[in-house]
């Protein structure tokens, strides 16, 4: 039996005996009285009754174990032209002293925090700030537009918001305050106050009474120490795209988290102390979340905080500048930053330029990994490239060839196995399993694995009604795929209305939302058809209100500008198209998965339910012009 097996039976078999073992590597106040609590089955807590502090085990703990001269923390910036490193102390004593101007102005165990910031350190530092408090954390990806941001501050109700006065988008600089100062506006919960870094490249205007200057507050304050916590205490809630404009809170607790990304950090990423990891994603996502912030400072590794992106900050060659720069040792990114690099240097000339020879492997991640992507990655890099999968939900892979437990053959179109912890099952619609190499539904058998989310932010309900109710026992991933006959499973597409926009979970409900909302838009479908870099884009397709004397062009910019208005240019939604009528069944359900197919040029089947197969026909001569399929 090979070792990966080996591990995940056990870890199966014995899930108690499994994660108290890991939980050994992790520093707790207190001993948990349970492992697993299952006292309210189907919601889950681990290690419940037990005290620890993540910010503690990510930082104090290397210093008063000696290794505070090491580093934590490079701050890698090609767009302000800086490097910087932190050391573990001085990262400790950056994050003791916010976390002191926090604690001075009332924030306290269980208030929220929101953290709307670009890619600099102080992000991480605010992240970790929190954790040393108890304060809750809720990153806002600064991508995001100023409602989308107040519907989390409405949600997360936060006692403070943290941000700073300008991200920097390759040479373009994004005001984040009046961003910010329109979100609390608009929502209806106010914050007590905000502070406000200002970076040099642009000065925000100050409310006196609501905002304070980051660096005076943090200078003028007195360090505050490590807060012990419950295991299930919220670290953090991390809004994701549901199937409405609503997103959803997904919570994270302190002690699954810690034990479960330790494990990773080492069975997965075949990480040792004191090796650079460089996440190359943004602290908005789960995987800055736990990649840039959590595991590599929990491990004792150094982490990488990149402002910059992997072309034209200044050229394709900018990732194998960082990783000879840093001597980078893992890579964990999305296919969507290969396709990228790869468009401009096909032929990857500026590799040359740079010693990338302590890179030891390319991990992949956000979205289906095709398999020509990785085998120019393969040949590129001649180091093992690891697709694996994951979900904001669970946190840390479901799927993945762990490279510290050993390292399996590579089936490309396939993350490889179930990741030790998860009992990944394929069902059918009855809720029966399906034969290898036979589509499904992909389902979790409860419970899942310490990290994963215990519930949604003050809505248990919610969280049983999406994930744990159509199949009792098992939590739905809301993606579909199969497993073959060795075990390998294969991620092919989401059963709900999720898109994969750059490596981006998006939500095409909530674009139907807003574009619902123009006055001239009697009905709209918004679908996710292929896109050759960012693997799927977002169309719109509206159907105008009778009488509407318009040029459909107008139309048609004025949506895409609502849009980038209320979601954010993250959506990245840049097209639309104005139609006669939409595909709908005989019941008036409209067909996405048709439109979709149409518009990537696939072979389809004319739904025998169609009420009008016309349609297609015309829904094909209005997409031509505009550009579809996309090849
Ligand atoms: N703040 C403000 N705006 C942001 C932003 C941020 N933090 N992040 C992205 N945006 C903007 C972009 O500038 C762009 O705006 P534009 O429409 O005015 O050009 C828009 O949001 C869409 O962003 P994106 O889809 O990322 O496109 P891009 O052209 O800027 O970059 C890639 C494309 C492939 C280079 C980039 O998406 C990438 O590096 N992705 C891989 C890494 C990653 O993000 N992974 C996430 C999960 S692991
Ligand atoms: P997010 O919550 O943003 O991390 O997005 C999670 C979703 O991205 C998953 O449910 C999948 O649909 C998709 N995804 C992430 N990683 C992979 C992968 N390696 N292969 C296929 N799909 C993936």
């Amino acid at each position: 039996m090979s070792s990966h097996e080996e591990v995940l039976r056990r870890s199966l078999e014995n899930p108690e005996e499994f994660w108290a073992e890991q939980a050994e590597a992790v520093h707790w106040y207190r001993k948990w009285d349970k492992v697993l609590d299952s006292s309210e089955a189907p919601l889950y807590r681990w290690f419940s009754g037990g005290q620890l502090n993540t910010c503690y085990n990510a930082l104090d703990i290397h210093v008063e174990q000696g290794r505070g001269e090491n580093t934590a923390l490079i701050y890698d910036s090609p767009v302000t032209d800086t490097q910087r490193r932190y050391s573990y102390s001085e990262l400790r004593d950056r994050v003791a002293k916010l976390a002191g101007a926090m604690q001075e102005r009332g924030v306290g165990v269980g208030d929220r925090v929101i953290i709307y910031m670009p890619m600099i350190p102080e992000a991480v530092m605010a992240m970790l700030a929190c954790a040393r408090l108890g304060a809750i954390h809720s990153v806002v990806f600064g991508g995001f537009a100023a409602n989308e941001l107040a519907v989390r501050i409405d949600d997360a109700k936060p006692k403070m918001i943290l941000s700073a006065s300008c991200g920097i988008e390759g040479s373009r600089i994004i005001a984040y305050k009046p961003l910010l100062d329109a979100a609390i506006d608009t929502a209806t919960h106010k914050p007590d106050r905000c502070f406000v870094l200002q970076r040099e490249q642009l000065a925000a205007s100050m409310d006196e009474a609501r905002d304070d200057d980051w660096q005076s507050v943090v200078d003028a304050a007195s360090p505050c120490d490590c807060v012990p916590l419950e295991a299930t205490d919220p670290l953090y809630i991390l809004y994701t795209s549901g199937t409405t404009g609503q997103p959803k809170g997904v919570v994270r607790d302190n002690g699954g988290h810690a034990v479960a990304l330790k494990w990773s950090m080492k069975n997965i990423y075949n990480m040792q102390p004191g090796e650079v990891f460089w996440a190359a994603s943004d602290v908005g996502w789960v995987v800055g979340h736990s990649y840039i912030a959590y595991a590599p400072l929990l491990y004792g590794c150094t982490t990488l905080v990149y402002e910059g992106k992997p072309v034209g900050t200044p050229d394709p060659g900018a990732f194998w500048r960082v990783i000879a720069d840093h001597d980078v040792r893992t890579l964990f990114t999305a296919p969507t930053a290969f396709r990228a690099i790869r468009k401009e240097d096909p032929e990857a000339v500026h590799l040359s330029r740079y010693d990338t020879s302590g890179l030891r492997a390319l991990f992949l991640a956000g979205e289906r990994c095709d398999p020509d992507t990785l085998s120019w990655a393969q040949q590129t890099l001649g180091i093992p490239v690891i697709d694996h999968w994951w979900q904001t939900e669970t946190g840390w892979a479901i799927a993945a060839n762990c490279l510290g437990l050993e390292e399996l053959p590579v089936k490309p179109g396939s993350p490889s196995r179930a990741v030790p912890g998860y009992d990944v099952r394929i069902l059918d619609e009855a809720g029966g399993p399906v034969a290898a190499g036979d589509m499904g539904s992909i389902a979790i058998k409860l419970p899942l694995p310490p990290g994963c989310l215990p519930t949604l932010w003050q809505n248990d309900e919610r969280y049983k009604q999406a994930y744990l109710t159509t199949y009792p026992g098992y939590y739905l991933t809301g993606d579909a795929g199969f497993m073959d006959e060795d075990g390998y499973l294969y991620i092919m597409s989401r059963t709900d209305d999720v898109i994969n926009v750059a490596g981006h979970r998006l939500s095409t409900g909530a674009m139907e939302e807003v574009l619902a909302s123009h006055p001239d838009v009697a009905e709209c479908a918004v679908i996710g058809p292929h896109c050759p870099l960012k693997g799927q884009a977002p169309l719109g397709l509206v159907v105008l209100k009778a009488g509407v004397d318009r040029a459909d062009a107008d139309v048609v910019r004025e949506l895409i500008q609502l849009v980038r208005d209320k979601i954010g240019p993250v959506a990245a939604f840049k097209d639309a198209v104005v139609v006669e009528r939409l595909p709908k069944t005989r019941s008036g359900k409209v067909l996405r998965a048709t439109m979709k197919q149409l518009a990537n040029g696939e072979d389809y089947k004319v739904p025998p339910t169609i009420d009008d197969p016309e349609i297609l026909g015309e829904l094909a001569r209005s997409l031509d012009p505009i550009g579809y399929p996309r090849h």
